[in-house]
């Protein structure tokens, strides 16, 4: 009898650990290594929101609370929704857990039956095919290139349907590419799922905050009214807040859905911390200012990296609507040899030669399910990101 569960062999190992490891590796050596692979800020939690978590501990709410979310931060997050998205949701119908990422998990481990597909553009956030997988789940992955700017077509969408989709999920401003769907583009979606009264959508918003230039972000829930009833809507303060550390995420969606989240939810961790709750209520209802200040500094990031890389031989950057990643295209790279010799044979090939022969880490394009690519995040000092692009370009030249 084996001593592992067959549904841990259902999952991949992280295809990014090898390279994080080998980063580390060379680091330990005393090589002078540039990260650019980090999905979080690189700025501090606001003042007002890490004070409201010591005033959650000096005034004693450190116990137990509601296992998805104190009554203030649904409450909280219910005027978050009204206020940023225009939509009207009760507090039965918010879910608070400990990410977002446990937020997903939880909606798909509480729907998922063998035989039920889940439709995902790719490139993807890491976790999501692994996560339906591990749900009892069939991922149905639907390449995204360069060509429509990783986004998925409605034509794309309604060929990857059949009767045994369960959801469609989805993330805009993405990870990995920073592409967003514009209004008129979701509105396009949504035609396609208003013919299949089968499908839900699961809409992960977690960059909703983070958009640059003309790029106005909207969520499928506003733009298609219709689609409110089959609709979760899935976000967080990690990115926007820059609390990636204290682990609250939510999401709204119909009450029988919630309802079976929190069921979950109560035999696995509870409640999230009572402490970053209270923290969250800050982040949500107090000054919102500082998120257009950090936007300014991500955007001034976002072209210096775009401008650099597109400048390199070989590499295609797109520039990217949100977030704090780019994925530029390397097809012109494939088949070459670098300078220290090793053969540019796919993605992950480019990565770790980079990696080995510059010093930078980045993550390839594999491990999001689109080749050949890689992906930067740009949440970083300007004078790392200078000196990497530089190493990258070098790099370029270098190959023959
Ligand atoms: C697209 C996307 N969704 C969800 C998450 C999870 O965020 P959280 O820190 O709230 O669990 C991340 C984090 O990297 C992400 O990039």
């Amino acid at each position: 009898m084996p001593f592992l569960s067959e549904t841990l062999s259902r999952v991949k190992p992280s295809p990014t650990m090898a390279m994080t490891n080998k980063a580390a590796e060379l680091r330990a050596q005393g090589r002078d290594i540039i990260g650019l692979s980090a999905g979080e800020p690189d700025f501090d939690t606001p003042a007002n929101i890490a004070e409201a978590g010591r005033r959650a501990i000096a005034e004693g709410r450190t116990r137990y609370t509601a296992v998805d979310g104190i009554p203030e931060l649904k409450r909280a997050i219910c005027a978050k929704f009204k206020r940023d998205n225009g939509l009207n949701y009760a507090p039965g119908e918010v879910s608070v857990g400990t990410g977002g990422k446990q937020v997903l998990y939880n909606a798909l481990m509480a729907t998922l039956n063998p035989g039920d597909e889940v439709i995902i553009p790719a490139p993807y956030w890491v976790s999501y095919p692994d996560m339906v997988l591990l749900a009892g789940g069939t991922p149905v992955t639907v390449a995204c290139g360069i060509e429509t700017g990783f986004r998925i077509t409605p034509d794309q969408l309604e060929a990857a349907i059949t009767p045994s989709t369960k959801w469609f999920l989805f993330n805009s401003p993405s990870n990995p590419t920073g592409a967003g769907y514009s209004q008129d583009e979701l509105k396009a979606l949504a035609q396609v799922l208003l013919r299949h009264p089968h499908v839900w959508v699961m809409t992960d918003d977690m960059y909703e905050h983070l958009t640059f230039g003309d790029f106005r972000f909207t969520t499928p829930a506003q733009v298609e009214p219709a689609l409110k009833e089959r609709t979760l809507t899935v976000n967080g303060v990690s990115k926007a807040y820059a609390m990636t550390g204290w682990r609250i995420g939510y999401a709204a969606g119909p009450e029988k859905l919630i309802r079976a989240m929190a069921k979950l939810q109560s035999q696995s961790t509870s409640n999230p911390s009572s402490i970053s709750q209270w923290a969250a209520v800050e982040a949500l209802t107090g000054p919102q200012d500082f998120i257009a200040a950090n936007n300014a500094v991500f955007e001034r990031r976002r072209d210096l990296v775009v401008a650099a890389l597109n400048d390199c031989a070989g590499i295609t950057c797109p520039v990217p609507d949100g977030a704090f990643y780019v994925y530029p295209d390397i097809s012109g790279c494939i088949g070459k040899t670098s300078a220290g010799g090793a053969a540019i044979t796919d993605d992950e090939a480019f990565a770790t030669a980079l990696l080995e022969e510059e010093g930078v880490a980045v993550v390839f394009g594999a491990a999001f399910g689109l080749s050949p690519n890689f992906r930067v995040s740009y949440a970083t000092s300007d004078a790392a990101l200078s000196e990497a692009c530089a190493r990258i370009r070098r790099f370029c030249e270098g190959l023959r």
